[in-house]
């Protein structure tokens, strides 16, 4: 073993000092990183729930919870083919059949219209609507109806969609509607001359913005709501290893992969833990009757104090309802 020791450095030391250090990331890692989880064991029996964006991560991962507590769930997905294997999924993981993908393209006001009237037809409530689907970081695009595409989909597309479901959503009461924000809004701001980038277009502050929207949107919802049973969230999920990335960490993933992975063990969460603020919003006894919060950890969290102020709030809902014609 003479080989092995360096001074005081010998390889019994080196194995207590990685073991150590192990410990050490895993335990920051619960604490730090994974935080609370949903732990409400509330079923959801007769009810119908709408997930956005459920083909993969987060998404997915909710709509199979939802699924288990017994609810109806209709997966609203862009892409058919991937939406119907996650319907195989959930069905599969939650043992349930009333699972269901219907085709929800945000980027497409008229695919929006499709969608929701169908399902105005179709369901007979909706009890839990949850605004999950997003892009993060495009390159400069338009959607369908000429907004960027960031904007666009995130905000304005589950803004319209929240609104032609609402008296829906409404006649069910007690319900709830959550929307997947994400830390990133608190370094997002509106600009009402150039809200879509006409100009200088930047990935980053484009997402931030449409984020800052959600908790927006939702604080403004939850104040015209009150009174009528529905109850509003919006929530920052964690940092999580999914698609959503697949811009942003294109170039990254190639070059560094396994700096890549093992910054992906220690800092992102599984979609599973990503989707536990969403869910304890969604369905919780703990979070009943608040409404027009911001969420994170499974606890109520401050915001951007740009998402406070009312008379923005309002004029964002104007501003927006103009957008979509509504
Ligand atoms: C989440 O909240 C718990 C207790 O409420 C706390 O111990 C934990 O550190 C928090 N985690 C994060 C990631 O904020």
């Amino acid at each position: 073993m003479e080989f092995f020791n360096f001074g005081c450095c010998n390889v019994t030391t080196l194995m207590i000092c990685s073991g150590v250090a192990v410990l050490g990331l895993a335990a920051f890692r619960y604490f730090a990183i994974i935080g609370r989880s949903c732990n409400s064991k509330r079923r959801l029996d007769g009810k119908v729930a709408i997930v956005t964006g459920a083909n993969t991560g987060i998404g997915k991962e909710t709509a199979l919870d939802l699924a288990r507590r017994g609810a109806r769930v209709i997966l609203a997905c862009r892409d058919e083919k991937k939406g119907k294997a996650a319907v195989s999924y959930v069905k599969e993981g939650s043992g349930s059949e009333n699972v269901v993908i219907k085709k929800l393209d945000l980027a497409s006001l008229a695919s929006i219209r499709t969608f929701s009237s169908e399902i105005l037809d179709e369901e007979d409530r909706i009890d839990i609507l949850i605004n999950n689907a997003g892009v993060m970081f495009t390159p400069y695009c338009l959607t369908e109806d000429g907004f960027e595409m960031q904007f666009g989909t995130n905000h304005l597309g589950h803004f319209l969609l929240t609104n032609l479901l609402l008296d829906k959503i409404k006649e069910s009461a007690p319900s709830r509607i959550v929307t997947v924000s994400s830390l990133g809004h608190v370094m997002g701001s509106l600009d009402f001359d150039d809200m879509m980038w006409s100009k200088h277009y930047q990935a980053q502050k484009s997402y931030f913005r449409s984020k800052l929207a959600n908790v927006m949107f939702s604080r403004e919802l939850g104040k015209r709501l009150e009174g009528t049973g529905v109850t509003t969230y919006s929530v920052h999920p964690g940092g999580i290893n999914t698609e959503l990335g697949r811009y942003f960490f294109a170039g990254w993933k190639i070059i560094f992969k396994p700096l890549y992975i093992s910054t992906m063990w220690l800092l992102a969460k599984t979609p599973t833990q990503g989707a536990q603020t969403t869910l304890h919003c969604a369905v919780s006894e703990e979070a009943e009757g608040i409404t027009g919060k911001y969420w994170s950890n499974c606890s109520i969290a401050k915001p951007n104090k740009l998402a406070l102020i009312d008379e923005d709030c309002k004029k964002l809902w104007e501003y927006s309802e103009q957008q979509v014609n509504l």
